[in-house]
Formats: structure tokens, sequence, C-alpha cells
């Protein structure tokens, strides 16, 4: 497909008006500064860490609907199904994740590069693995993200951040529960 060209403006920029402030044009700075009683600090370190919160539920997200899709064996099923329940429920945990740092006042992290960076989960195998060999995959993604949420917690709760401290607890109860669901399956 050929590349269109960038469309030029013809709008001429305007001549500054002195009785307007910058920053209420432009909008970008005009907001008052963010105050909810957390230091600007444990701010930015709450982000930094639902951020690569945001990053491993993303790619445990990734791997369990790969599996979804790729599942073989007896226990297709069964499998497919169970996958589909907790690729469903991490893919809209992300929402909230990121949102939570847009509240925080910092960008919520959204391309595979940074995923890549962040992500202490690491990518599904690429080549075919047996149904088994997923779910165990699947635990260790699930117990990973569970030593990064209790990071992430420790240092939201020391700053009095509730909401990510109830947002996370949430999210280390299903991570715990979605281990030992799976790892039951690979028990005798
Ligand atoms: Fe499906």
């Amino acid at each position: 497909m050929a590349k269109s060209k960038p469309l030029k403006s013809s709008a001429k920029p305007k001549a500054a008006n002195p009785k307007i402030d910058k920053a209420s044009v432009t909008g970008r700075t005009s907001a008052p500064p963010i105050e909810i009683g957390i230091a600007d600090a444990s701010r930015a370190t709450i982000s930094e860490g639902l951020n690569r919160v945001l990053a491993d539920t993303f790619t445990l997200y990734l791997n369990t609907h790969n599996f979804h899709w790729n599942v073989t064996g007896p226990l297709f099923n069964s499998l497919h199904n169970m996958f589909m329940e907790q690729y469903t429920e991490m893919w809209n945990a992300t929402d909230s994740i990121a949102e939570r740092v847009r509240a925080l006042g910092f960008r919520a992290v959204g391309s595979y590069a940074d995923y890549s960076r962040l992500s202490r989960v690491k990518d599904a195998p690429t080549e075919p693995i047996k149904a088994l060999d997923m779910v165990r995959v699947l635990v260790i993604g699930h117990q990973t993200i569970c030593v990064t949420l209790r990071e992430v917690l420790k240092t939201a709760d020391a700053a009095g951040d509730d909401p990510t401290v109830d947002m996370l607890t949430q999210r280390l109860t299903i991570h715990e529960q979605y281990a030992w669901m799976l790892r039951t399956l690979l028990e005798e």
C-alpha cells in the first residue's frame, strides 16, 4: 500500500494572546497538581510497580489465551474452557490496573516492547508443548505474579494507598487461587 503523505495544516500559528495563559490553551498543564494525600515520590514508585504488575498480567493473559487455542489431547475440553475463564478474568484486570496507574498521575504501559522489558512472567514456549506442560507453565506464571504483587502491595501499603492495596489484594487472591487449581491438575 502506498504511503499517504501526512496532511499539512493550512492554519497559520496564532499570535500569542497575552490575556490567555498558555497552559490553559493547551490543556496540558492547567490542571491542578495531584494532591491526594500520597507523596509524589510514592505515587511514582507505586505506578512503576503497577506497570510491572500490568506487564506480568498481560503476558500471562496472552500465554493463557495461546494455550486455549493450542491445547491438545484428552484434557482438551476441560483445559480449553478453564483457560478461557482465566484469560478473560486477566484481560479484564489489565484495564483496572492500567487505570489505577492513570489515577495516580502516570502513563500506563501498553506496548509489547514495554511488556517484554517489564514482565517477570516469561513468554510461552514457541514450540508446541503438551497439555500438562502448559499447565506447568501457567502455575509458574501465576506464582511469579504473586511475587511481584506482594512487592508492590508493600509499597502501596506503606504509602497509605488503600485503593491500590485493595486492588492488589484481590489480584493476589485470584492468582493464588488459579495457581492452586492448575497445580491440582498435576497432582496424582
Ligand atoms: Fe475461544
